[in-house]
């Protein structure tokens, strides 16, 4: 573990030199051009056109046409100071059916971002999977079958073979838990499945994916030094006698059944059987390929659970009998209605650190806040809830630095207002605007704020004044 820099051992809110700022992006999140040049379709198209799937029934097929204006988007990014950028590789552009000849137009896009990234100075930071299957594999079974992992290593090393370059971080998959949790055992996301036995399966087949493109990332660029995953992280917060047990138990579920596999090479034991991987499942050699040395864990933040036992309005958190959702007072929500708190990054990324090996560096690959953003009359987005959001959890982040912690980069949550999965184009998280009429993008406060960040790689010492509202009385 290394140990604080000079200056953050001081208490100055600089970050440590060379620390990188991004901004993170997801294919289906952005790009729309969904029938161009050869993509084909993934789950993701089926689920948001299947009536009463998404809010609003809205889709990703034109989204912030990113396929067609990322020239200008790359532009803005760079206007922004950022050092990294994070987007990922729609598996259907490459593979329109996940599996056999390549699509060249596809592969060709992705070049040309990578070399757009570089051409302005930002490190390209790539996932390889985030969360659009193509609907071919899907229709083969998904990740509850064993070849979807197979078919998702060699798509690895088609990418890695044709984007090839040490110099960018690699990321196999974007929180695996979400889409074995929300695809295939609440059907809340794509591709909808309602089902344990299917979920369980897919965990893992997502992990051994993993598993197996990292072996396939090494082979195909043995210089690269940044190969790492993103996983969502969830602190449980026991709340009052009895909690504990049930605490332990939603770790283990949304945190340690993918954690505990990439890191120990186990399934966490206080895991419900339902929940974990039949034996049948795990191949022999399974458990070491998911193991196998990551240089980086990117760590996805974005709010705590607290648990309490009985009396509380939402009954079975996680379904776990008697548990129900506490919600501290004087904790404010995000319009997602996640708890906001700090210090569950700080507790995430300690906590984290203590059982990664010495080496193991820690990203942010994603943190931010959704706000109901608009465009006042002086044509400005005051986003004063986003600004005091990312200042409280990137002061956090400083001081697990300060604390020890090797967090090499943070990356906001997002670049641009974006097609937020099943809640539409309703949440914001961009810094910068969306208008998805007319597709102007406005940098929002936030924009400058964090841009001032990155510039100066530190913190100012108080978060911006929030400007008067229009129309407020003056003193
Ligand atoms: C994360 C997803 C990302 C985005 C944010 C708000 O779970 O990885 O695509 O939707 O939440």
């Amino acid at each position: 573990m290394t140990t604080a820099s000079g200056a953050a051992a001081r208490g100055a809110r600089t970050f440590p030199p060379g620390f990188l700022w991004g901004a993170a992006t997801a294919a289906y999140q952005i790009e729309g051009a969904v029938t161009e040049d050869g993509r084909g379709p993934s789950v993701w198209d089926t689920f948001s056109h299947t009536p009463g799937k998404t809010a609003g029934g809205e889709t990703g097929d034109v989204a912030c046409d990113f396929y067609h204006r990322y020239e200008h988007d790359l532009d803005l990014l760079a206007g922004l100071g950022l050092s990294t950028f994070r987007f990922s590789v729609a598996w259907s552009r490459v593979q329109p059916d996940g599996r056999g000849p390549v699509n060249q137009a596809g592969l060709d896009f992705y070049r040309a971002l990578v070399d757009g990234l570089q051409a302005r100075g930002v490190l390209p930071a790539i996932t390889l999977f985030h969360w659009d299957l193509p609907q071919a594999l899907e229709d083969g079974g998904g990740w509850a079958v064993r070849d979807t992992a197979l078919r998702f290593a060699e798509y690895a090393e088609i990418v890695a073979a044709a984007l090839g370059d040490a110099n960018a971080l690699w990321l196999t998959l974007n929180e695996p838990q979400q889409v074995a949790h929300q695809g295939y055992r609440v059907g809340t996301h794509a591709p909808g499945h309602t089902d344990d036995a299917l979920a369980a399966a897919a965990t893992h087949h997502l992990l051994l994916g993993h598993g197996l493109a990292l072996a396939r990332l090494r082979a195909t660029l043995p210089a690269a030094t940044r190969i790492g995953i993103s996983i969502d992280i969830h602190p449980v917060r026991a709340h009052g006698e009895g909690a504990e047990e049930a605490a332990a138990i939603l770790d283990a579920e949304i945190n340690r059944v993918f954690f505990d596999p990439i890191v120990h090479g186990r399934y966490p034991r206080a895991a419900r059987p339902y929940v974990l991987p039949p034996p049948g499942l795990i191949e022999p050699g399974d458990m070491e390929l998911i193991r196998a040395p990551l240089d980086f864990v990117g760590i996805n933040y974005y709010s705590p659970h607290y648990v309490t036992i009985g009396g509380g309005a939402e009954p079975g958190i996680g379904g776990v009998a008697g548990a129900v959702e506490f919600k501290p007072e004087g904790l404010p929500r995000t319009s997602m209605g996640w708890l906001i708190e700090p210090e569950g990054l700080f507790d995430t990324l300690v906590a984290v650190d203590n059982e990664l090996p010495d080496g193991v560096e820690l990203y942010v690959t994603e943190n931010g806040c959704a706000a109901p953003d608009s465009v006042g009359a002086d044509g400005e987005v005051e986003d004063h809830e986003r600004i005091d959001y990312l200042y409280g959890h990137i002061e956090a982040a400083r001081r697990a630095i300060a604390r020890g912690v090797p967090l090499a980069g943070y990356f906001v949550w997002s670049l641009l207002d974006n097609f937020e999965w099943a809640w539409g184009y309703d949440k914001r998280f961009g810094l910068v605007f969306v208008d998805f009429e007319t597709q102007e993008r406005i940098p929002k406060r936030s924009a400058g704020f964090y841009r001032q960040l990155a510039i100066s790689n530190s913190l100012p010492r108080e978060p911006p004044a929030r400007r008067r509202p229009a129309g407020d009385a003056v003193a």
